[in-house]
């Protein structure tokens, strides 16, 4: 097989060596994942590995009876002298948690939380940073059996206020603030006007992160502080198929869907794929760059690494601030041994020396979230890790719950921008419109053939959307993706992007359809379409194509700001062009034509309008900011 070999090093001390892996759980696929799921903590054990008579809704582990805090906190418990976690603020205070003080502070909220009048099935929202009371929030959650509802801090109060009515949620935990690049962001007052107008909120807990002045309503309001009561409380015994968690995530629809994720099967997916893929440890410290906010701070950040007993650090401001490197600098004082993050970030920190750095700690790089390019991953193998280290590129969705494609870092031959194979338990194919498997290098669907313990049990309040996204184009029983990819003749797969409207900036998925309804909220704007560019940093950017009647700086302005007030800075475009007219066919836009001009510089000719494009031609690919053609 061709591809760069696994660090022999690397190899002698992997959880997973014997190739035979992906045979047998192929053969014994039932057994492959119950061997996981024995490794966990269960009240009672499942009749069922996997009920599949209502499909598209599989159900795992029927009848087993668990709770994830218990197994990602009771069980390490013993542990005194072992952190949990260690917390870095972004002006360089440090923290840190063993697994028996991280025990207490989650029993701790989790009567006060109980005390408030939060049950099993609750709904409760978290509007929180990178804070270590956000991972206490969310354990304590799950001690109880409510479900919390994860916000990223960085959206909007109108982002967030429609997570909160579409969840239902009765509960909301906040901070008075956190430090972002300097800056201290009045988090309450964003909360505040979450839920001005929604009146399901009973109570609202604020942790003092920030010290900031807020505005505190006597009657809703509570401080964590004073919310805590030491103590003890049993931890929930849950249905496996329980919801631990919803995670809102856009779609190629104006609104973002609430992934509904369950309890047993879900932990047993990211428990398997933290010893399988990312290789962890009881003795490793893990990095997982991503917000709390995002699967990947769910998965990787918390419930994956706690359930195998490791230590999570935790980081929460920006990951080149004060210093361009401070990511190195962050990975050597705390002597970071798995560092999982994605490209964007690798890229803008591609300027820094590494070898300036002790990263000798590290012993494997993970990816994800992003296509990443042959020289970005060259630069992590060979500068970061010194050929020294595995870099697995991590296949994976919001709605899959964890790890579905990558390299087994001590078997998988490693091939720059690929993301390896399908992983032991996994079954992927590639296919075209009808349903059949493209030849090797051919570019296709990408599908999930097999179900697969953490995938998402529904769309939150919405049927119909469910089916229709994920199992209406190739039928019931075959998950659509919305990614596009290519194999080759060994089963590597390189994923080209999505084929929907949706876009991955930084790492976070955005629609380009609920950015295009925004920016049709300001007064002046009479039509617009969104684009994604290619972008040598951030992977890609949104370009806005708008027809106004007042084409100016100001009236982009107006766009951008009506984009941070509905959906938060990370929407925020990188170029906005001002053009007469939409390129149109038959009356519709066509976006590949704009495309195909700006970075292109290509002609389409099947336009009503042909005139329109050739000015767009002139522009240079890597214009950004505010043009009038
Ligand atoms: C993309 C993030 C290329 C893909 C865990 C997918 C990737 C979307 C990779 C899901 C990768 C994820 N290479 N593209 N290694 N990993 N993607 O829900 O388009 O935020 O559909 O989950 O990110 O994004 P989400």
């Amino acid at each position: 097989m061709s591809g760069i070999y696994p660090p022999k090093e690397f190899v002698k001390q992997a959880n997973f060596r014997d190739p035979a892996i992906y045979s047998r759980a192929y053969e014994n696929w039932v057994e492959f994942w119950e061997n996981f799921a024995t490794e966990l903590e269960w009240y009672e054990p499942w009749e069922k590995f996997l009920d599949d008579s209502k499909a598209p809704y599989y159900r795992f582990f029927v009848g087993g009876k668990i709770n994830a805090c218990y197994n990602c906190v009771d069980r390490h418990s013993e542990m005194r002298n072992k952190s949990a976690l260690i917390w870095e603020g972004e002006n360089g205070e440090s923290k840190s948690l063993t697994y028996y003080q991280l025990y207490r502070e989650v029993n701790a909220l989790a009567r006060g939380l109980k005390e408030l009048g939060i049950e099993r099935g609750s709904r409760v929202a978290l509007y929180m940073p990178n804070i270590p009371e956000a991972v206490v929030a969310m354990l304590a959650c799950a001690r109880i059996g409510a479900i919390h509802v994860f916000i990223f801090e960085g959206f909007s109060a109108r982002s967030a206020e429609y997570r909160i009515r579409d969840s239902r949620a009765e509960y909301l935990i906040t901070a008075d603030g956190y430090y972002r690049r300097g800056k201290l962001i009045n988090l309450k007052e964003k909360a505040d006007k979450a839920i001005e107008s929604y009146k399901g909120i009973k109570k609202v807990v604020v942790v003092e992160r920030a010290g900031n002045e807020i505005e505190f309503d006597e009657k809703r309001d509570v401080l964590y502080s004073d919310v805590v009561e030491r103590g003890k409380v049993d931890p929930e015994i849950v249905d496996s198929n329980h919801p631990l968690f919803i995670m809102y995530t856009s779609g190629s629809t104006a609104e973002p869907k609430g992934m509904v994720h369950s309890t047993g099967g879900y932990l047993v997916h990211v428990y398997a794929t933290s010893k399988l893929v990312l290789d962890l440890k009881p003795d490793d410290i893990i990095w997982t760059t991503a917000s709390l906010g995002w699967i990947t701070g769910h998965s990787y950040g918390v419930y994956g690494p706690l359930s195998v007993g490791s230590t999570l650090l935790l980081y929460e401001g920006a990951p080149d601030y004060p210093e361009k490197c401070r990511t190195f600098e962050i990975i050597e004082k705390y002597g970071v041994t798995i560092f999982y993050t994605v490209p964007t970030l690798v890229r803008m920190i591609s300027g820094c020396d590494p070898s300036l750095y002790d990263l000798s700690s590290v012993r494997l790089i993970g990816t994800v979230g992003e296509p990443i390019e042959p020289e970005t991953w060259l630069w992590l193998y060979k500068d970061v890790g010194r050929e020294r280290v595995p870099v697995v590129n991590t296949w994976w969705q919001t709605e899959t719950g964890g790890h579905v494609i990558s390299q087994l870092p001590a078997l998988t031959p490693m091939k720059p921008a690929s993301v390896g194979k399908a992983l032991p338990g996994f079954e992927i194919a590639i296919i075209d419109d009808g349903g059949k498997p493209v030849k090797p290098f051919e570019i296709g669907h990408l599908v999930i053939k097999r179900p697969y313990p953490g995938m998402m049990l529904e769309i939150n309040g919405d049927p119909r959307s469910y089916i229709q996204f994920y199992w209406s184009k190739f039928g019931k029983r075959i998950y659509f993706t919305a990614d596009s990819a290519f194999m080759d003749e060994e089963g590597h797969v390189w994923v080209v992007g999505r084929s929907d409207d949706v876009l991955n900036i930084s790492g976070h998925r955005i629609s380009l359809i609920e950015i295009e309804h925004t920016v049709m909220g300001v007064k002046e704007v009479k039509e617009v379409s969104a684009v994604a560019l290619p972008d040598r940093v951030k992977g890609s950017v949104i370009g806005l194509f708008v027809v106004s009647e007042n084409p100016s700086e100001k009236t982009g302005m107006r766009i951008i700001e009506e984009i941070e007030q509905n959906i938060g800075k990370i929407a925020k475009p990188g170029l906005i062009v001002f053009l007469p007219e939409l390129p149109k066919s038959s009356g519709k836009v066509i976006k590949g034509a704009i495309y195909d001009a700006v970075v292109n510089k290509k002609k389409s000719e099947h336009l009503s309008n042909p005139e329109v494009v050739e000015s767009l031609t002139k522009l240079k690919a890597s214009e950004r900011g505010i043009v009038v053609l």
